[in-house]
């Protein structure tokens, strides 16, 4: 008896020191996952795989299991999302302390914008193209999540989106998949900060793996049907460049790509990702992607899913609880290999140990950091600098803006000018304990910037949906007191974000009736346009003398826009997507292949509609400056360039303008003749550079055989020999400066 009792506890001792030794420091990561993945059981080991939403917000239907505390206990659940704060995030780690093996749990959370600090939403953010700025407002997104317990947003989303009818437009970088991949990257760089690991550092996670922004019609998780060309080409580039960038993880979609779930999708996540592009993190599903197979009627029941899921290469399972019904008796059955359930473990095992779970599970529950990174007036500066460089100037009839500081009376007119959580766009956190009206409203921010001998009127004048019109009469007279009128505009920031795509692209309501009567008082009317998207306003940019669009810039809106008005910042942002002349035009993007009967030809039938021009009404690239900019003095160091070579191309950029101001000069190539047809033009570099009134600087870009490079048939990388056409433009379509070169063999 006492014998057994030595040996029982002879084995319990080796057990902890087991465990002890797993996670010592002085082994190597691989080594550390080994020694943990050696003690679990198949059931600890499919717990790893299951990710569980807290009970509060949620973007599908939250499974009810009165018995989560239960399963963390167990060791059952390997991640939550939607728990935020320390007090939170920690009652969960501790209970998951309370299971055999204390495997510390994964936060996740959807900071795509911001955690306290809301910064404009990525489409906005993506118009400044200024790289670092969005490096930054990531940083201080992942400084504060991760103060707040968090581990791992579920950002960037680097989806191509070509169609604004589409409500997560406004959650990417638009339609470009250069400017798309840098900007992939900046923010990837943002979230994870030096390495992971650093106590200020959030994983980052690329999605939605793919081509979730191509769904059919603009609407939100439809089918997706594309050639592969189109596929390489120009949706998977942003995710490329996140892979390269070092992301820690993927997150997969809810489309369907030519007929197979994202979610099942071997070609996207084993031969792709995790195959040739050898990516070592781990795939998350979407919110409940893998059970939505079944509805796909791509699995009869949940354990098809399951099987397809993990099979294809999902390694963690939001929400569906497919993994956690279905696959012990798919491993037990023989059905699934062990082999891929280690896999998935390990790789996320792997997450743990390199963000210090291992070592302190606690360690982003420290709720004095708390306090002081949510209250970190740093991050404000730097929300109101990204919100400056993400406003476009669209219109600037004579000059009407910047608007000076001793006009006598202002009327800030409109819907949109008091409200407060407007600004924050669609993807806010709810961050617990801190008032979410913590946003300078647009109002607020005009009241800080003007100085007491400028009086400031208001009205509502309408609603931002509706007929009623009963406000007008009131905002006309206003109007009729003022020097200036300032209109606020536009959408509800819950008309675009995930599941609100809309078939009118309008500004809603009776907002542009407004506009008419305030421009037949013959007072200058500046537009400020909020949205999540781009919209359909034609009135408005026929006959407002001035416009700003200014998306949802979040925590600093107010003062951001009255930095803007008033000439403390002189607009730089240009549009990262196509802003369409109507509905009927979308798809609308610049960089689409020539027809054989392009509409610019005389060939009698083109390429047109009857009833509409084809050109977007403003064209990626677009956007005005308070100065203006002159380009001149192209040159190439050699007009011939052989496969390995490198042409410089130089040129001159002026300010010929009364201000100081930034310009985006943009470098767009077309392959002339190719193996297969090449789009008319191709962002393949830009520079953002400042001047002073009357300075002037040389711009220089390098020409390689990777930019010449596309994905001929056989879906290989290359350049082919033959002559390229070399624009240079202030916008797509404003092209300033244009010159030939010829690759030769
Ligand atoms: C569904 C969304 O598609 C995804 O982007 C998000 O990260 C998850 N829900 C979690 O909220």
């Amino acid at each position: 008896m006492k014998a057994k009792f030595n040996t029982a506890l002879w084995l319990i001792l080796l057990f902890l020191n087991q465990v002890l030794f797993a996670q010592s420091q002085s082994k190597t990561v691989d080594q550390r996952v080994d020694s943990v993945m050696q003690l679990m059981t198949l059931d600890e080991k499919i717990g790893q795989l299951n990710q569980y939403s807290d009970d509060w917000t949620a973007t599908g239907p939250v499974t009810v299991d009165n018995d989560k505390t239960r399963q963390v206990r167990n060791g059952q659940v390997g991640s939550m999302l939607n728990c935020k704060g320390t007090d939170r995030t920690r009652w969960w780690q501790e209970a998951a302390m309370k299971s055999r093996l204390k495997i510390p749990l994964l936060f996740g959370q959807d900071v795509v914008h911001g955690y306290k600090t809301t910064f404009p939403i990525p489409l906005a953010e993506s118009c400044s193209w200024d790289l670092d700025a969005m490096t930054l407002s990531s940083r201080v997104a992942a400084t504060e999540a991760s103060a707040g317990g968090i581990h791992w947003t579920f950002a960037p989303m680097v989806d191509i989106a070509r169609d604004p009818r589409w409500g997560r437009v406004m959650e990417g970088a638009g339609e470009d998949p250069y400017l798309g991949s840098m900007i992939a990257a900046a923010r990837v760089k943002g979230f994870q900060g030096n390495k992971l690991g650093d106590v200020n550092s959030v994983m980052a996670c690329a999605k939605h793996f793919a081509a979730y922004g191509a769904a059919i019609g603009g609407r939100d998780y439809n089918t997706v049907d594309m050639s592969n060309q189109l596929l390489w080409e120009v949706y998977l580039p942003p995710f490329k460049a996140a892979v390269d960038a070092g992301v820690a993880t993927f997150m997969n979609s809810f489309n369907v790509l030519n007929g197979i779930p994202a979610t099942g999708n071997s070609y996207l996540q084993r031969d792709i990702l995790k195959g040739k592009w050898d990516f070592e993190g781990f795939v998350v599903s979407d919110w409940n992607s893998i059970g939505e197979m079944i509805t796909h009627g791509f699995a009869k029941n949940e354990e098809e899913a399951a099987f397809n899921a993990i099979t294809a290469g999902s390694d963690m399972d939001m929400e569906s609880r497919c993994y956690k019904k279905s696959l012990s008796q798919l491993v037990a059955g023989g059905k699934v290999p062990l082999a891929l359930i280690d896999d998935a473990v390990r790789r996320i095992l792997q997450k743990k140990f390199e963000l210090g779970l291992f070592d302190d599970p606690f360690k982003y529950c420290n709720t004095e950091r708390e306090q002081k990174e949510l209250n970190n007036p740093e991050h404000a500066k730097i929300a109101r600098d990204v919100a400056v460089r993400s406003i476009v100037l669209l219109k600037n009839q004579d000059n009407l803006l910047p608007l000076s500081k001793s006009i006598k009376t202002i009327a800030f007119i409109g819907p949109l000018v008091k409200a407060v959580k407007q600004n924050k766009g669609y993807w806010d956190v709810e961050v617990p304990g801190v008032d979410s009206n913590f946003i300078v409203s647009q109002w607020e921010g005009l009241q800080n910037k003007v100085g007491s001998k400028t009086k400031l009127l208001y009205a509502k004048g309408c609603e931002i949906e509706g007929s009623d019109k009963s406000g007008f009469d009131e905002a006309v007279q206003m109007a009729k007191q003022s020097d200036v009128v300032i209109l606020s505009i536009g959408e509800r920031r819950d008309m675009s974000g995930e599941a609100h795509s809309r078939s009118n692209l309008n500004i809603p309501g009776v907002q542009e009736d407004l506009l008419k009567e305030l421009l037949a008082t013959g007072k200058p009317v500046v537009v400020l346009i909020n949205a999540g998207r781009p919209l359909v306003f034609n009135y408005t940019a026929d006959n407002a003398p001035a416009i700003l669009y200014t998306w949802w810039l979040g925590s600093e809106a107010g003062n951001a826009i009255a930095d803007i008005l008033f000439g403390d910042y002189n607009p730089s942002a240009k549009l990262t997507i196509s802003f369409p002349l109507s509905v009927g035009q979308i798809p609308v993007y610049y960089n689409h292949l020539n027809t054989g009967r392009p509409v610019t030809s005389n060939m009698g039938n083109t390429s047109s509609y009857i009833d509409s021009p084809v050109n977007p009404k403003y064209e990626f690239g677009y956007g005005l400056s308070y100065t203006n900019f002159e380009y001149s003095n192209l040159q190439l160091s050699k007009k011939k360039m052989s496969i390995d070579g490198k042409i410089v191309v130089s040129l001159t950029v002026s300010n010929t303008g009364k201000y100081a101001g930034e310009e985006i000069i943009q470098l767009y190539l077309r392959d002339l003749v190719g193996s297969i047809s090449r789009p008319v033009k191709d962002l393949k570099d830009f520079a953002k550079i400042a001047l002073k009134a009357g300075e002037s600087k040389i711009v220089r870009f390098t020409i390689d055989k990777e930019k010449l490079s596309f994905y001929n048939q056989k879906l290989q990388w290359v350049a082919e020999p033959g002559e390229f056409e070399l624009m240079i433009g202030a916008s797509s379509s404003d092209i300033r400066l244009n010159s030939v070169f010829e690759l030769v063999n």
